[in-house]
């Protein structure tokens, strides 16, 4: 029986574990993959596994889309079978979607210790659902990783014991270092008729696309935005329904295309003048990218990709002068601050913090 088990369930999490996965079996750690299925279209997940070199999950729930309830539900259900036929001496979770909280949870009452990969990031807006997952798996974690040097004391602030708390980086960029590389932007833009200059958007949050009305607000702004520069946006199927109603690709500059992989995806945001998103992940990739973000939220939990990055954040009504400002203005030259161990080297580090903490 494995020892360590990842619970693997959405897009983020797939860019997350690679590292960690990589650098455990590099020390010889047995592990074990379970895929809960939150994400289940090839585009969603199979993609992710094939161009991260991730190992065939051991076993996926197949749990599908739902509420909430119904979501997390059968998510503890399918995880408490696993979790008891497996004995695990650790589970490692990764960021704050549905799958991460229902498995810190499932494991806590079978006390098995719990490992949260990116803990401690706060927006401090309990409307998002991640915030609510980000702030319970915290507590519940044996082993608080954090990605960013204010999570420490946001965890300090929550109660969280400091001798849990170690700050190891960022793996979600050992994954875009380890594969520069291969993010062709020529060859992206040819395989999708992507022209020279283009803005990149990719938006799924439920505060901008659940309800019709706010969605079609988003789309005139989207529009505007594309009388400026012609606009590519890769559809979440979570937004795709509302924002095609709301006539997105009713504009000559706007090029809709299915969700992209991994790789193609970066490669097509390394070629973009600029990035509009609410994504977390992609404010830390154009960060360490260089191209300028622009961020769709009236917070993030990720401070950080303002402070040492190129995010800001804008409302609706900020969106076409921001893009404008951004794409008149000059890239910086030379290096930047990177944040604090974004070196591509978070994977062993983590790897390490969790072998350690086997053997006591
Ligand atoms: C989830 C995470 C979010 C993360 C995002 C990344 C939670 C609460 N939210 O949001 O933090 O940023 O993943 O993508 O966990 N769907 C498909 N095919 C799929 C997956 C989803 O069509 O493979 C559609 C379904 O209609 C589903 C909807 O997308 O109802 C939402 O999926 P869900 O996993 O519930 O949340 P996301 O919006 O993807």
């Amino acid at each position: 029986m494995a020892s360590i088990v990842h619970v693997l369930g959405a897009r983020p999490n797939f860019v997350k574990a690679a590292p960690v996965i990589e650098a455990l079996r590099a020390a010889g750690a047995e592990q074990a993959v379970i895929h809960t299925g939150q994400h289940y279209d090839e585009r969603m997940s199979e993609i992710f596994f094939r161009e991260l070199g991730l190992p065939e999950p051991d076993v996926n729930l197949g749990v599908g889309s739902g509420s909430h309830a119904a979501q997390t539900a059968g998510l503890m259900l399918g995880l408490e079978r696993e979790f008891t036929s497996r004995s695990p001496a650790l589970v490692i979770v990764y960021g704050d979607v549905n799958s991460t909280i229902a498995a810190a949870l499932v494991a806590a009452k079978l006390h098995i210790p719990v490992a949260h990969v990116e803990a401690g990031l706060r927006s401090f807006d309990m409307t998002m659902p991640e915030e609510v997952n980000r702030r319970l798996t915290d507590q519940l974690s044996d082993l608080c990783l954090v990605t960013s040097p204010e999570a420490i004391g946001h965890l300090a602030a929550e109660g969280v014991p400091v001798g849990r708390t170690h700050f190891v980086g960022n793996p979600m960029i050992d994954t875009l270092l380890k594969n520069l590389d291969a993010f062709d932007t020529a060859k992206v833009r040819a395989e999708h008729d992507l022209p020279a200059r283009y803005v990149l958007a990719t938006l799924h949050r439920p505060a901008n696309v659940d309800s019709a009305r706010t969605a079609a607000a988003l789309v005139r702004h989207l529009h505007g935005i594309a009388d400026l520069a012609d606009l590519v946006i890769p559809v979440h199927p979570r937004g795709r329904a509302n924002l095609l109603a709301a006539g997105l690709d009713d504009h000559p500059a706007v090029r809709v295309l299915d969700p992209l992989g991994y790789i193609d995806f970066i490669a097509a945001v390394r070629g973009a003048a600029a990035v509009v998103t609410d994504s977390g992940g992609l404010q830390e990739e154009t960060t360490i990218l260089g191209v300028p973000c622009l961020t769709v939220r009236p917070n993030t939990e990720r401070p950080i990709t303002i402070t040492h990055g190129t995010n800001r954040l804008v409302a609706f009504e900020g969106l076409v002068p921001e893009t404008r400002k951004a794409l008149e203005a000059e890239r910086p030259a030379g290096t930047r601050v990177t944040p604090p161990l974004w070196d591509g080297a978070a994977g062993p580090r983590i790897a390490e913090v969790i072998l350690e903490f086997l053997v006591d």
